[in-house]
């Protein structure tokens, strides 16, 4: 399966994804990663390893649909057949979901529907749960709204931070992700509406 990966920061789900494939774990190929931001850790990690790179900086287009647009032709040039977000921290617009043909996978940091959207961590902490966890789904119109493909729960602790709180959560985030994709690359996802089974 021919992967791109979209990710706006330090990139250790895609380091994650990364040695998954490299082990054999994970039947697919990255053949791109890209970035809305410049310098980043996901876009070196890749690059070490000799994935071709691009940026989309946003204040480089006109509007976002013009950003969207240029990632739907990276995307249509490198015959990608799956597109994993790994903390990219853009939603993507209706417009591109709607071009998009193939399945598009995101990690989130929460048990959803509970605390989408950005620092979920944070609003996990300020709401006083007592679990929280990590999220991976397939991603629709909405905010963090898709089909749930794995969940998996993390204590939430009396003296956490939102540091403390986001490593425990990323240490899941690091197994689950990979074994996400895993499931879809083999064809155990089975999606019926909202609902996902794993075959
Ligand atoms: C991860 O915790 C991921 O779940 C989160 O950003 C972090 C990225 O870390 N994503 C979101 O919050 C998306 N809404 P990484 O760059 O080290 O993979």
């Amino acid at each position: 399966m021919r992967t791109a990966i979209l990710a706006s920061g330090r990139g250790s789900n895609l380091q994650a994804l990364i040695e998954a494939c490299h082990s054999g774990y994970l039947p697919i190929e990255i053949v791109a990663v890209g970035s809305d931001q410049l310098g980043t850790g996901a876009l070196q990690r890749s690059e070490e390893v000799g994935i071709p790179t691009r940026v989309f900086q946003i204040n480089n287009y006109p509007h976002r649909q013009a950003q969207e647009e240029d990632i739907l032709i990276w995307i249509q040039e490198n015959r990608v057949e799956l597109l994993l977000l790994a903390g990219y921290m853009r939603v993507l617009g209706p417009q591109f979901i709607s071009q998009v043909q193939f399945p598009i996978m995101n990690i989130h940091p929460s048990l959803l529907p509970a605390f989408p959207g950005l620092h979920a961590q944070r609003q996990a902490l300020e709401y006083g749960v007592k679990v929280s966890g990590c999220t991976v789904h397939l991603v629709d119109q909405g905010l963090d709204s898709g089909p749930i493909i794995l969940q998996e729960a993390v204590p939430v602790l009396p003296q956490d931070t939102e540091e403390s709180l986001a490593q425990r959560i990323l240490e899941v985030e690091h197994r689950l992700y990979p074994e996400a994709v895993r499931l879809l690359a083999l064809g155990k996802v089975e999606r019926s509406g909202r609902r996902v089974k794993i075959l």
